[in-house]
């Protein structure tokens, strides 16, 4: 999201400028060489080149060539780029290959391990991965080691320590794990230790805080739990501390009170507990403070206004609460960021705010007013960009006009979740905005003031009354990338004026990203769609769009990564040979006929499918298991028929074919291979996202879960589903189902299945929802589902079960209907959830057995369950994740850092 100042980001951003300074600064020039290099050095230099390969730059980098390309042309290895030897000895001393676009994997065995004069190493933004640690644990002359911005993993090992004259240890952006060892302790010249983004784990050692010439300690963005070691009161030239984007918990540490050279300290996103010290003023150094993100209450602390130097205070999404009282404001305030938006702020904002005249940045989003806000009280803040108040709960209208002509620099400007009105006078002078958010305004006509902001790059009008069409000047505003519409009753697109298009004056536009979803437009698909080239998302779900997808939206295949066009009333057949780089097709709800197009198996990216509640007849596209990303297949409410056997989803953790026709018997070893839903790590994820999607557009599904439909508005990368329900199988339920230890839902209702519910299913400890009812399902329900402690919805109903029914707080807790028809079962969880039912039929159906043949079925079937062995039980348990998450549509920081 270009330039939206995201509240969150702001800090991050303060700090990227810092590191780029320090980065530079300790760039020492290199000094002309006078002796040639040593042929063994220089043999080792060509061996290490051509251990990796070439690739692209790395996306991190803005520039940077890849500097071991010319490396052989000359006999002195000291003159090839990025060489630096020793002038006197001839020995390589420093090596610099930062953003040479170099690919490959480290081995223990690499030949850097000989360069063993090396003081500096900088491999900083290449694609290297492997675990690099062991092949450097003897280059005991380094000072300076950068491998930033790579994808290295592995541990550090404790032969660190070795490393011991290291000043530079720069190890973010990858993927190392496991926990720091009390070894980097030994690490005693370090001035700068950057660990941040990687998947550190644990806590984080004490030793750190013997470190005492730090004066830069990043440890952002990894999984540190735990409180901050005291000992950190004794980095007493620390300058920067960044823990923010952890699990840390306890109070606010107040041994960094003592770190009075802090300049910027962010504990932002942790599960910090507690209120925040007046005595932090004693940090007179403080230029940045960011405690976003976590639990802190307490009144405001306005305390932190008297810290002279403070220029960036992030207080955001905690829960301090009572009136805003900014108590004496040195006048005039150097302040220039104040983000105290979303706490639980009650009452006017003070007049006082009127002396931070500097303010950038001034974030009051979810204040609790209690009554109008007198716009005229920040006209003083001339110099604001960034203006977020969002949600203030104000009885009065805000009047975009008037916003836009007080403040002449702003740039991004979020009013959603108030009253807001406009007029279309629009000003010569009004300022350039380029993010706008007025989501749920109560806004009834387009704002016409917006024709004239030539910068609008993201605009988010969704969730308000407006009427009518949209117009058709949006798509010629050159910047706008982003635009939701959704959630508003438009009628339909107003068609250009001009002859040869919308945009034959114009360039074409650039748009992005078009949601235009829950809106009431009818009629065909309009083809100007086709001429927005750039187009990556396209949801045009929930309308009354009808006709057939049109042919040419072909142009779109090249972009095209997310197309929803579900919840409408689409004709005719799914287009054949169109939208290859598909991420995301979800075309559920409409009245498509015909066959799944077999172009599908070249969608090789494609990782969500869903063609729910359509007429499509066709066999079970098991062809789609040669699709190396899909992870989520739909298929409910057709006219699907046939046999599912030949299939094996190696990736798949969502799989929905009910109600359709499909018939046979699903062999014993069914699931072996279905490995995205037996283990977690399969799924190897490079990128944080809890959710299947991105910012711009977050995938969302109905499933049936515990008996009722649920609408993800966000599929969480862990959920996993099976639903096989209403179709027509017969035959045993496969006991390889046992083998899928992480699925969560799993319905086979409403078929044929005969034979015993295996034991197997005792293995699923991560199930929450168990339906079977509606089969021909005999013999005993395993004893082993009574261990199996997430399970809160289970139907046994309309089988011929018989025997104990297992006992457990998960089988008491069932309404007695999830036992009926069956049998003969019994036991005290059933007489618990059965007592209050009288009426005769259901007496009848929970006597005990009787009869011998009974009880010898019953025992036959547990010996056939003990004939298959389960895998052992391993992996993490995450528990109960069931997320239900709104809206769907929000603003997340989003600023990614360069070299
Ligand atoms: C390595 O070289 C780049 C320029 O290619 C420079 O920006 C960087 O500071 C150098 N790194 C070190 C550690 O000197
Ligand atoms: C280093 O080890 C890797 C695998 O461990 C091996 O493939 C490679 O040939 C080895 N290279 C050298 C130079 O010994
Ligand atoms: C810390 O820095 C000072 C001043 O640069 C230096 O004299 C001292 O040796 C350093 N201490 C360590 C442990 O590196
Ligand atoms: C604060 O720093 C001083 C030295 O500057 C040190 O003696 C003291 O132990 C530190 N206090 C804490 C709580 O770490
Ligand atoms: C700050 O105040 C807290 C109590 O509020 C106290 O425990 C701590 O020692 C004080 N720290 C300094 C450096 O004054
Ligand atoms: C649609 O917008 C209205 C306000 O106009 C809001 O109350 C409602 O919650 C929104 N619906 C969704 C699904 O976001
Ligand atoms: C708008 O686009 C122009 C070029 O098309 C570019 O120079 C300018 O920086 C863009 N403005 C914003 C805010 O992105
Ligand atoms: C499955 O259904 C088809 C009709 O759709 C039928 O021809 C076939 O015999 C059935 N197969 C089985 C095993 O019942």
């Amino acid at each position: 999201m270009k330039g939206s100042w995201s509240s969150t980001s702001i800090i991050p951003v303060t700090l990227y400028f810092l590191f780029s300074f320090i980065h530079n600064f300790a760039d020492v020039l290199a000094a002309p060489t006078r002796h040639l290099c040593r042929p063994e050095q220089r043999d080792t230099l060509v061996k290490f080149k051509n251990e990796f390969k070439i690739g692209k730059r790395s996306p991190y980098c803005r520039s940077g060539h890849p500097k071991t390309e010319s490396w052989g042309n000359n006999r002195d290895c000291c003159n090839w780029e990025g060489i630096t030897c020793d002038a006197k000895s001839g020995e390589v001393i420093k090596l610099n290959l930062t953003c040479s676009s170099l690919h490959g994997r480290f081995h223990s065995n690499s030949s850097i391990r000989n360069l063993r004069f090396l003081t500096t190493l900088d491999l900083a933004g290449n694609d290297f991965s492997g675990q690099i640690m062991s092949s450097i644990e003897n280059l005991s002359h380094l000072t300076t080691l950068y491998l930033s911005y790579n994808h290295f993993f592995g541990q550090i090992l404790s032969s660190i320590g070795n490393l011991s004259h290291l000043t530079t240890l720069d190890l973010s952006y990858n993927h190392f794990s496991g926990q720091i060892l009390y070894s980097i302790g030994n690490l005693s010249h370090l001035t700068t230790l950057d660990l941040s983004d990687n998947q550190f784990s644990g806590q984080i050692p004490s030793s750190i805080g013997n470190i005492s010439n730090l004066t830069d300690l990043d440890l952002f963005d990894n999984n540190f739990v735990g409180e901050i070691p005291s000992s950190f009161g004794n980095l007493n030239q620390l300058v920067v501390l960044d823990v923010s984007y952890n699990k840390l918990s306890g109070n606010f540490p107040n041994v960094l009170l003592n770190l009075t050279g802090l300049s910027l300290l962010s504990v932002s996103n942790n599960q910090f507990t507690g209120s925040l010290p007046p005595n932090i003023t004693s940090l007179s150094n403080l230029m940045g403070f960011s405690a976003s993100y976590n639990a802190f209450a307490g009144t405001f602390p306005s305390f932190l206004f008297t810290i002279p130097s403070l220029t960036e205070i992030d207080l955001s999404h905690n829960q301090l609460e009572g009136t805003l009282e900014f108590g004496n404001i040195s006048s005039p305030s150097k302040l220039l960021l104040l983000n105290i938006g979303r706490n639980n702020f009650i009452g006017p904002i003070p007049r006082s705010i009127s002396k931070l005249v500097n303010l950038r940045v001034l974030g009051l989003s979810h204040l609790n007013t209690q009554g109008p806000v007198d716009i005229s009280i920040f006209f003083h803040l001339k110099s604001l960009e960034y203006l977020d108040l969002s949600h203030l709960s104000i009885p009065t209208r805000i009047n975009l006009n008037d916003i836009l002509s007080y403040f002449k620099r702003l740039t991004v400007l979020d009013l959603s979740g108030n009253h807001v009105s406009a007029t279309n006078k629009s000003l010569v002078s009004d300022p350039l905005i380029d993010s706008l958010f007025l989501s749920g305004c109560g806004i009834t006509d387009f704002p016409e003031i917006l024709r004239t902001q030539y910068e609008l790059y993201f605009l988010d009008i969704s969730n308000n009354k407006i009427k009518g069409q949209v117009p058709n000047w949006l798509w010629r505003l050159p910047n706008l990338t982003y635009v939701n519409l959704s959630n508003n009753t438009f009628m339909g697109f107003e068609s250009s004026s001009k002859k040869h298009g919308l945009f034959s004056v114009q360039k074409p536009s650039i748009m992005k990203h078009l949601v235009g979803s829950n809106n009431s437009f009818t009629g065909k698909i309009p083809s100007f769609i086709c001429e927005l080239r750039f187009l990556n998302t396209l949801d045009l779900s929930d309308n009354n769009f009808n006709g057939s997808i049109p042919r040419c939206m072909g142009n779109l295949k090249s972009t095209l990564s997310v197309l929803n066009l579900g919840q409408n009333n689409l004709s005719g057949g799914l287009p054949k040979h169109i939208f290859e780089s598909l991420r995301s097709l979800d075309v559920g709800h409409n009245q498509l006929v015909g066959k799944l197009p077999r172009s599908l198996i070249r969608f090789s990216t494609l990782e969500v499918l869903n063609v729910e509640s359509n007429r499509i007849t066709d066999t079970f596209p098991f062809w789609l298991s040669s699709l190396p990303e899909l992870q989520v297949l739909v298929l409910r409410s057709n006219a699907f028929h046939g046999p599912i056997h030949r299939a094996s989803f190696p990736m798949l953790r969502i799989i929905d074919i009910s109600n359709n026709h499909f018939n046979g018997t699903l062999p014993t070893e069914y699931f072996v291979k279905w490995s995205g839903m037996s283990s977690l790590g399969k799924n190897e994820d490079q990128s944080n996202e809890k959710y299947m999607g991105s910012y711009y557009y977050y995938d969302s599904i109905v499933l049936m879960n515990r008996g009722v439909a649920l609408e993800l508005v966000r599929i969480l990368k862990i959920y996993t589903a099976i639903d096989f329900s209403g179709n027509k199988f017969e035959g045993e339920i496969p006991k390889s189902i046992g083998l899928l230890k992480e699925l969560h839902v799993l319905n086979l209702s409403n078929n044929a299945f005969t034979g015993c519910i295996s034991s197997s299913v005792g293995n699923l400890r991560e199930l929450e929802s168990l339906d079977v009812s509606q089969n021909k399902l005999s013999g005993e329900i395993p004893q082993e589902l009574g261990n199996l402690s997430y399970l809160a919805y289970m139907n046994f109903s309309h089988n011929q079960l018989s025997g104990l029914v297992p006992g457990g707080n998960q089988f008491q807790t069932q309404p007695c209907s999830s036992f009926e028809d069956n049998l003969a079962l019994f036991g005290s969880s059933l007489e618990e959830v059965c007592r209050d039912i009288h009426t005769p039929a259901s007496h009848q159906q929970y006597e005990t057995p009787e009869t011998e043949e009974e009880e010898e079925e019953v025992i036959s079937c547990i010996a056939a369950a003990i004939g298959f062995i389960p895998g052992i039980v391993f992996g993490l348990t995450i528990g109960y994740i069931l997320v239900f998450y709104k809206p769907k549509w929000f603003h997340e920081p989003f600023w990614p850092k360069q070299l």
